[in-house]
Parts: C-alpha cells; sequence; structure tokens
C-alpha cells in the first residue's frame, strides 16, 4: 500500500509560537516543515525589490509566481517593513491563489507536513489529520518578538513591536479572504505560559493519538512518534 502523507496544520497569530512548535514537532515526529508566512514574506520581498507595492495586485501576483526556494532563505524576511508588506499582500487573492497550490503540494509529499500559518487548518488543508491552533497574549507575544529582533540586532521598542502586532493581527484577521480563524476542529493550545519543551509535549500528545487510531498514516509506516 502506498505510503500516506500526515499532515499537521498549525495556525495562529503572529509571535504565538506556532513557528517554534511547527519545526520542533516535525523534527520530533520525523515530517517536513513549511513556515507558510515564509512564502508571503518572499513574494513581499520580491515585489519591494522591483519597486512595486501590495497596491498593485498584478505585480503582487507576479511576485509570487516568481518565488523560488532561495528566496525563502534570504535574512531580509524578518525585517518589519517586509512583515507588514507580507500581510498586506495576503490580503490579495491572486496572490493566496498562487501560494496556495504550493502549500498543497508540499503537504502532499510522504510521509507528510506540519504547516503553520494563518489559514492552514481552515483553507490550505482542511483535511489536515491534526488541526493546532496557538495562541498567547499579545504583551507575552510582543516581548517574544522584542526578544528576537533584540538578538538581530535591531533597535526597535517594545511599544514599537507590540504596534507592529496589533496592526497586523487585524488586517491578518479582518481580511476577506482567509482570514485568521480557529478552525472549528482545531484544538487550541495557549502558550502564554509554557516553553518550548511544554509546546511540544503537548503538540505531541494530540498528534501522538490520532497517529494511533487505525487506518491513520501510522498503520502506513509514516515516521513513528
Ligand atoms: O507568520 P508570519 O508572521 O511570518 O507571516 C507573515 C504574514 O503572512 C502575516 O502577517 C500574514 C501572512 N500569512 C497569511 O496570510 N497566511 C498564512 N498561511 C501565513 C502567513
Amino acid at each position: 500500500m502506498p505510503e500516506r502523507a500526515f499532515v499537521v496544520a498549525i495556525d495562529g497569530p503572529a509571535a504565538s509560537g506556532k513557528g517554534t512548535l511547527a519545526r520542533a514537532l516535525a523534527q520530533a515526529s520525523g515530517l517536513r516543515h513549511l513556515d507558510s508566512g515564509v512564502l508571503y514574506r518572499a513574494t513581499a520581498l520580491r515585489l519591494l525589490d522591483a519597486g512595486g507595492t501590495p497596491e498593485d495586485t498584478a505585480a503582487a501576483a507576479a511576485a509570487a509566481h516568481a518565488v523560488v526556494d532561495a528566496d525563502l532563505e534570504d535574512p531580509r524576511l524578518r525585517n518589519a517593513a517586509v512583515a507588514q508588506a507580507a500581510s498586506a499582500v495576503a490580503a490579495i487573492p491572486e496572490v493566496r491563489a498562487v501560494l496556495l497550490e504550493r502549500q498543497r503540494a508540499f503537504a502532499a509529499a510522504p510521509p507528510g507536513a506540519v504547516i503553520d500559518g494563518r489559514d492552514i487548518g481552515t483553507v490550505v488543508l482542511p483535511d489536515a489529520d491534526v488541526k493546532l491552533f496557538v495562541t498567547a497574549d499579545e504583551a507575552t507575544r510582543a516581548r517574544r518578538r522584542h526578544a528576537e529582533l533584540s538578538a538581530k540586532g535591531a533597535s526597535v521598542s517594545l511599544d514599537e513591536v507590540r504596534e507592529e502586532l496589533r496592526q497586523r493581527d487585524r488586517r491578518d484577521a479582518g481580511r476577506a479572504v482567509a482570514p485568521l480563524r480557529q478552525a472549528a476542529d482545531a484544538v487550541p493550545i495557549d502558550t502564554t505560559n509554557l516553553d518550548p519543551a511544554a509546546m511540544l509535549a503537548a503538540a505531541l500528545a494530540i498528534v501522538g493519538a490520532r497517529r494511533a487510531v487505525p487506518g491513520s498514516s501510522c498503520d502506513a509506516g509514516a515516521g513513528g512518534l
């Protein structure tokens, strides 16, 4: 019997811990990992580098088409300006349509994948084997992102980081197409008081239980937990 891909969808707001969790979970479960936010950031960076703006829908869609794997490693993807532009291009349906196929293809290849983003459990992979919705309170998320940026040498205040997160959250959750929201069948994980090891333990318990269900990809030989 051909091996079936086991797919985990993780959604949540910026700096909720979903990226850290997704990476660790993929590694612990023998699955590949895709940070879908990087696709939107790479689209935004290509657009900005070409002198375009997110108001130019056709240029933004062309930028999404042009994204190649090497773009996903550009250190400028983490810049605040790129993050804001990513949130803006992510509201363009044509951009989302281009990136949707790429994400689904990634998930479909055995042994499967952990993909994190905003609309993975609701739109990209509505049939995912496991859906997690990762949250943390706003002050905690701002503190985490501020520490991350400071460690990289960026000089930005905690208040600025908090305002930037607030704006992005509002845009990501308020847009008409594929807004950030919890899928009805997603399991919530509040990471406000969890360190990365505790987050991973919580997620592994959920994934392990699903993979053990007869008929799931566990029986088809996917990397065991
Ligand atoms: O997760 P992140 O901060 O790297 O994402 C950057 C932006 O991309 C975010 O503000 C919203 C958008 N995004 C999205 O709309 N859908 C996804 N699945 C992932 C990210």
